[in-house]
């Protein structure tokens, strides 16, 4: 038997119910189920359609979660659930079934920031965290540049270099995916379509990335513009009756996004002296971004981790990872009245 830690890691921060089981830096089950599909009528995630998908799919997730990993509940060593950041009523599912599973059980319980976990979970697929690192955390909830020397958040151990001001990266790869008449989500579509597009077409504006929004601005984001640009551009050649040429627009558009992501992170590793960066989230699963980032860091004698696609988007895998280490490092369990919190502050890693 090993005596690393199995921790069984809850996450309901938005529309997906994951269960993930680990034991220490150890993958044993990454157990989702996503209420996706019954959001996509409305383009957009419905909170309360949220909670309640998180409500009937825990204890089906927990289950499947136990029998993947080949092991029972009992045999767990600590629980971690996201208590926040995240949409509220869908977080007090994941910490209300914590809570039952750590007082059932009889065992101590972590309650872990969501974009932490979101760092912590490249270990279970490249080993140890290179410490510090920069993280950019881009999905259709954030986008952030973190300076990572502990990812337990020990000694300010997490800290914000800069985030969005407006929307965030996922969620205008999801509007502008609708103006092309694109599923929901839309970033998997934008990023095939993009493929056989030319991103050079169509010049899109970078956000904040003039001299004078740098000096307020260095390492924030801002999509909002881009996203009014690229529909008033759909619109005029709508109104002209040309076709769109689909393609163009979806590869000039994730270009102007992938650009200013990963040209701020190797800004922001550079600035720091910090020689790695990890990127994380559900945008991270796109293949230019991902690309981008690989080439630009390495201009710069940068290393980039980018974990596995399905590590990337929301799942328990990245609560455990993160609970796991947690308990490895002799931190504090969480007290058993823990809040969720749906603006947790990304320094807040540790309840
Ligand atoms: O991390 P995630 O599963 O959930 C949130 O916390 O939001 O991220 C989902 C987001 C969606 O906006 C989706 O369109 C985007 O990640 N996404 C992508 C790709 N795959 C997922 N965006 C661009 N390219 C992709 N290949
Ligand atoms: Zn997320």
């Amino acid at each position: 038997m090993s005596d690393e830690p199995l921790v069984l890691g809850i996450e309901t921060s938005c529309d997906e119910t994951g269960v993930g089981i680990v034991r220490g830096r150890t993958l044993l089950a990454d157990a989702v189920a996503s209420s996706v599909e019954e959001h996509a009528r409305f383009g957009g995630v419905v909170p309360e359609v949220a909670s309640r998908a998180h409500l009937e799919a825990m204890v089906p997730t927990v289950q499947r979660a136990c029998e993947t990993a080949g092991i029972s509940m009992h045999d767990v060593d600590a629980v971690a659930v996201t208590n926040g950041p995240g949409l509220a009523g869908a977080l007090l599912v994941g910490v209300a079934a914590a809570k039952a599973l750590a007082v059932g059980l009889g065992k101590p319980m972590y309650g872990v920031n969501h974009l932490a976990s979101h760092v912590a979970v490249d270990q279970l697929e490249h080993g140890p965290l290179p410490e510090p690192c920069v993280a950019l955390l881009v999905s259709g909830g954030h986008s952030s540049l973190l300076r990572v020397a502990d990812v337990t958040g020990h000694d300010d151990g997490v800290s914000s270099l800069g985030a969005t001001i407006d929307d965030a990266a996922g969620e205008a790869f999801d509007k502008v995916a609708r103006l092309l008449g694109l599923p929901f989500p839309g970033g998997p579509h934008v990023d095939r379509e993009a493929r056989s597009g030319s991103s050079v077409a169509i010049d899109f504006p970078r956000g904040l990335t003039s001299q004078r929004d740098l000096e307020r601005h260095r390492f924030d984001f801002s999509f909002s513009g881009l996203k009014t640009a690229v529909a008033r551009w759909v619109e005029a050649r709508e109104r002209a009756g040309e076709p769109v040429p689909v393609a163009d627009v979806a590869a000039s558009f994730q270009e102007a996004v992938c650009d200013v992501l990963t040209r701020k992170a190797v800004a922001a590793a550079l600035d720091e002296g910090i020689e790695d960066i990890l990127v994380g989230g559900g945008v991270a699963a796109n293949s230019r971004l991902r690309a981008l980032a690989g080439e630009r860091a390495a201009a710069r004698g940068i290393r980039v981790r980018v974990p596995r696609p399905g590590l990337c988007t929301d799942n328990g895998a990245m609560v455990a990872a993160l609970g796991a280490e947690m308990v490895a490092r002799g931190r504090q369990p969480s007290a058993l009245d823990l809040p969720a919190d749906s603006s947790l502050p990304v320094t807040s890693v540790l309840a």
